[in-house]
């Protein structure tokens, strides 16, 4: 991405997620000061409070952090709040998306308890909850909360009524929830239709550079027949490990990364031109 960001310019700029989820890459992007601030929008309670919860009350989550039980019983009582108080922010909302995010298989808010309800494995729920590890990359985070903006819209909205607010120098990423998986790895979901009016209103609103991800499907495919896209082979997949394709849309105009710079991130094993797909 930051390849990317320096390609077009943007470096000291913007960066936007309409679907941030985790905002792994944009929060990487701004620590690091490749960008100057970013805009990361999640349309699900649970996300959106989590970003709320440690940009306003910081020090309540740290303490929170440190101290909450990490036992199943805990885990149980994170889980209820995350099923049933969903409607609205919370803080304790924000903080169960958070502590399941860390127990869960896979990180996944929907997966089962790290090392099984009876904790007789050898991975046990504690394995990706390191305390003071996360404090302070929380405490990094909302140090920088003026350079954040946070919004909790449906992307539709977002897209039309909050990204012309930040469109200068901007880079927008959109990774939107899979095609196939999304149901089952988080709480929102979309269906067909909602994958056409993205593009759609991509087309009629967004003026600034973007680029999308997506798990490969032949109709994602055919909504984006009239964009540069790329095939790329990964080996990993979040929920099987099996071998997955992904497929880059870019705007028009925009400059693809060589071969190289992605292999170099690691993740790209390589990349060919759709048309060599077989
Ligand atoms: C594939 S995930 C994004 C993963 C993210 N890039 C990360 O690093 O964690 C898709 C995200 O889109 C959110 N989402 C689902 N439906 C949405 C909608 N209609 N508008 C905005 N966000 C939505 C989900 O809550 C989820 O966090």
């Amino acid at each position: 991405m930051e390849y990317m960001i320096d390609q077009l310019g943007h470096r000291g700029g913007t960066y936007i997620e309409p679907f941030a989820g985790g905002a792994g890459i944009a929060m990487e992007l701004l620590l690091r000061n490749v960008i100057s601030r970013i805009v990361i929008n999640d349309y699900d309670k649970a996300v959106w409070s989590f970003w709320k919860a440690i940009l306003t009350e910081t020090d309540r989550f740290v303490e929170e952090i440190r101290t909450v039980p990490l036992t199943v019983d805990e885990w149980q009582k994170q889980h209820e709040i995350l099923v049933t108080k969903n409607d609205k922010y919370s803080f304790e909302l924000g903080f169960a998306a958070f502590y399941l995010n860390r127990t869960n298989r896979s990180g996944i808010i929907k997966g089962g308890v790290i090392g099984g309800q009876e904790q007789a494995k050898d991975w046990k729920m504690d394995v990706r909850f390191k305390r003071e590890e996360l404090v302070t990359r929380i405490q990094r985070i909302a140090a920088r909360k003026k350079d954040i903006k946070l919004y909790n819209k449906d992307v539709n909205s977002f897209i039309k009524n909050y990204v012309p607010l930040y469109e200068e120098n901007a880079l927008i990423y959109f990774d939107p929830p899979y095609f196939r998986k999304g149901q089952q790895l988080y709480m929102n979901f979309f269906n067909y239709k909602d994958h056409v009016r993205i593009e759609q209103e991509i087309r009629e609103h967004v003026n600034c550079d973007w680029i999308i991800t997506y798990d490969y499907e032949p109709q994602i495919e055919e909504i984006y027949h009239n964009y540069n896209l790329r095939l790329y082979d990964l080996n990993y997949s979040v929920s099987t490990k099996r071998k997955a394709n992904e497929l880059m849309i870019f705007k028009d105009g925009i400059i693809i990364p060589p071969d190289e710079e992605l292999n170099s991130k690691k993740i790209n094993i390589h990349i060919r031109p759709l048309s060599l797909v077989d």
